[in-house]
């Protein structure tokens, strides 16, 4: 039932391209095809050379006779004979286009996947449209979470294992496709696998431990910093922060070595607060229990340079990633205490429910002294996130041109991360009386940008620099929708490949 940290993660189903539907060996499988709402009625998309005149008439006249739409997301199971598949499963693309965006396929691909809880082979044409698309919806849709569920109530399927993805090209650069998709939506299903593991079982020695295997079995260099040799080391950020805790912190320090003369190098930094009581400030209880998607942007991070070393990226890329846990006791810190972050700037921790900035502090500064050309720091850092920009969309901050650059990437890979501004005037209301720095300010005004203000304090002059703040975006609360299940979203995993990926490329 509990994964331990030797055992190898999430496991994902196996993807085969082929130019023709298989007469044989599918029996079992369902095949999902995209559907479109034209005037005259729902139309199936892309199924040729797929599917026969004749299949496709039998598809277009059963959807027409149950009334479906072809709307975005709208899935209708059928039964045709003629057909080699046990069934058909129809999922509505909405209206029909010349120029698909991989983000109306990859949720199509997603609701289709929900919709086949109990199915372990799928066939798709949605693959025909778009190869990666289809095939990372499909597996992220399909994903599921049962870690901690008994005989009593866990699911006697296997779920999603064999997904055949039919295209024209199956050519060695078309498999290579499909195999970036399935390590994309690996990466994915890891952060997410972290994200819902609960904070009984997920605390920083574990989550530490847990980095350390998949970082060395993915070839990358790894250290561990324990709680004495954080303390030893002046990481007065995370030794605050941790303090009030029986389970001490951790830094972890994940790097893949760049191929190539003078690769760029990037540094990451995500936060892994493995639960949030708010400390001494303590939370209210009521949804208390979403802290344990705190360490969402660990987990991302994570994920993420151990995707760009599966992928073999021909850049240098550093995860700093700080795990505490945030509790109230005896031995926690005080609000009015003052603490020495890593490099030297004293801090009055006025709140300490304020606490990923003070860890996060520690990593950015540790993350600099590497000399990066850029810094791509993510966490779960403001409730002020979810007023200002709702709950799927992470607030993206930082030096002007990295941070549009990567809020139009996050934009095309669909997690829809907006630029925000880090407005000058706001450093004056983290002024303290007696330190250098307030970790709050006195007001409630636009809390998420008092807090990436607080950060640039701590980014070296030269680096470029994004904050990218995913507290609502990192856990979905409410229901499922596309490829995003509730639970750990994995969030934003696939905007930062994308940027490393955009950094190998152009510099
Ligand atoms: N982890 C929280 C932010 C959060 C809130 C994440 C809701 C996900 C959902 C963070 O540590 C926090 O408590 N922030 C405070 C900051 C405040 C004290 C300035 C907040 O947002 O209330
Ligand atoms: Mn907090
Ligand atoms: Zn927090």
């Amino acid at each position: 039932m509990k994964r331990v940290s030797s055992e190898p993660g999430y496991q994902a189903p196996t993807v085969t391209v082929s130019s023709s539907l298989p007469r044989k060996g599918v029996d079992e499988a369902v095949l999902v095809i995209g559907v479109v709402s034209d005037d005259a009625g729902p139309k199936v998309a892309a199924v040729q050379p797929y599917l026969d005149e004749e299949a496709i008439a039998a598809v277009e006249s059963h959807l027409q006779a149950l009334g479906a739409t072809g709307g975005e997301g709208q899935t209708h199971r059928l039964v045709v004979s003629s057909l080699p598949v046990a069934s058909v499963l129809t999922v509505g693309l909405g209206k029909p286009r010349e120029e698909w965006p991989a983000d109306v396929i990859r949720r199509a691909a997603g609701s289709a996947a929900r919709a086949l809880d109990k199915v372990g082979t799928v066939v798709t044409t949605l693959s025909a449209i778009d190869l990666e698309a289809a095939v990372e919806g499909l597996i992220l849709g399909a994903y599921r979470f049962n870690d901690f569920r008994s005989a009593k109530t866990a699911p006697t399927d296997t779920g999603l294992t064999a997904i055949t993805a039919l295209t024209a090209g199956t050519t060695a650069a078309t498999k290579g496709q499909a195999g970036r998709a399935v390590d994309i939506a690996t990466a994915v299903a890891t952060a997410r696998d972290f994200v819902n593991t609960p904070p009984s079982h997920l605390f920083p020695d574990e989550f530490a431990e847990r980095a350390k295997a998949l970082g060395a079995a993915a070839g990358l260099e790894v250290e561990v910093f324990d709680d004495k040799a954080l303390a030893e080391g002046g990481y007065g950020g995370i030794v605050g922060v941790g303090k009030g805790s029986s389970r001490p912190p951790r830094l972890v320090r994940l790097i893949h070595r760049g191929s190539g003369k003078k690769p760029k190098r990037v540094a990451l930094v995500g936060k892994g607060i493995t639960f949030d009581t708010g400390g001494i400030s303590i939370k209210p209880a009521a949804n208390m229990h979403h802290m344990t998607s705190d360490m969402g942007g660990a987990a991302a991070v994570i994920a993420t340079v151990v995707l760009a070393a599966k992928q073999k990226l021909p850049i240098e890329v550093i995860a700093t990633v700080p795990m505490a846990e945030n509790m109230p006791s005896a031995t926690a810190q005080r609000p009015g205490d003052v603490l020495t972050q890593y490099g030297g700037i004293t801090v009055e921790v006025l709140n300490t429910d304020a606490e990923g900035r003070l860890i996060l502090a520690d990593a950015i500064v540790r993350a600099c002294e590497d000399e990066p050309d850029y810094l791509i720091e993510t966490s779960t850092l403001t409730g002020a996130q979810t007023v200002a920009l709702g709950s799927r969309t992470p607030g993206v901050m930082g030096s002007d041109e990295f941070r549009d650059r990567v809020a139009t990437l996050s934009q095309a890979v669909g997690e829809n991360g907006w630029a925000m501004p880090l407005p000058e005037e706001l450093k004056d209301d983290l002024k303290s009386t007696v330190a250098d720095l307030a970790n709050v300010s006195g007001s409630r005004y636009a809390g998420m940008l008092v807090a990436g203000t607080y950060l640039r304090e701590f980014v070296a002059d030269g680096v470029e620099w994004t904050h990218i703040d995913i507290a609502a975006p990192a856990y979905n609360t409410s229901g499922p929708w596309g490829y995003t299940p509730k639970g750990g979203t994995g969030v934003p995993t696939r905007t930062m490949f994308a940027v490393l990926e955009d950094i190998a490329a152009n510099g």
